[in-house]
């Protein structure tokens, strides 16, 4: 497989310090758990970048940066919507931060980190509910969240089975962890799905059972 030019790009140093301050901001603004959570999903992004030849060291800097404002109360993430002229539904506010730290934390991460490559901000920004057509780190990081090593074994989406999934076939296992996300959320009642999610479910969904 070729590695995109892009990998080559990447300066070590810079790339070397970017994981320092990253670690160090999460350690500062994160639980503990959290932590090992960002940890874990940076080198599942890495082993997932070597597996579809993609730059294991851009997939480790997604996964390290991707939660990086998980910690930001409301106060906070309105300060950076506004500050940025990030697009964010009521709906979407209405759930805290579960669904806001995604498009906050790739500004944050251009900001902040200097982390200035667009397919890493796109990685960080749809990591929480994807999107139709997403590109290769996008999907890499969308599925890493997922399947990482320290995820809880009653998580919704079908650990055993994605685990093996994802090193045999990405977007499979990115429609299954779309499949099972949505089927669990219309199980909750009276609860929002985001119509981001429903469109990514629903792509992927064309794109491998309806041919
Ligand atoms: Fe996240
Ligand atoms: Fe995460």
């Amino acid at each position: 497989m070729i590695i995109t030019n892009k990998t080559m790009n990447l300066d070590i140093a810079q790339f070397t310090k970017t994981i320092r301050d990253a670690d160090e901001f999460a350690r500062l603004h994160v639980s503990a758990h959290r932590v090992l959570h960002i940890r874990d999903v940076a080198i599942e992004s890495r082993r997932l970048a070597i597996r579809y030849g993609y730059d294991p060291r851009k997939a480790y800097l997604a996964g390290y940066l991707h939660d990086c404002t998980k910690g930001f109360g409301m106060e906070e993430n309105r300060k950076y919507i506004d500050k940025y002229g990030i697009e964010v539904t009521e709906e979407e506010l209405s759930l805290g931060n579960n669904l806001v730290h995604s498009k906050v934390g790739a500004f944050f991460a251009k900001e902040h980190f200097g982390v200035d490559d667009p397919e890493i901000f796109d990685a960080i920004y749809y990591h929480t509910v994807g999107r139709p057509g997403m590109t290769l780190l996008e999907k890499i990081l969308y599925t890493a969240d997922y399947i990482e090593p320290g995820r809880d074994m009653n998580s919704a989406v079908p650990l055993k089975k994605l685990r093996s999934l994802a090193y045999e076939d990405l977007d499979r296992a990115v429609y299954e962890i779309t499949f099972s996300i949505v089927e669990y959320l219309k199980t909750l009642k009276d609860t929002y799905i985001c119509p981001e999610s429903l469109k990514t479910f629903e792509y992927y969904d064309k794109l491998l059972n309806r041919k």
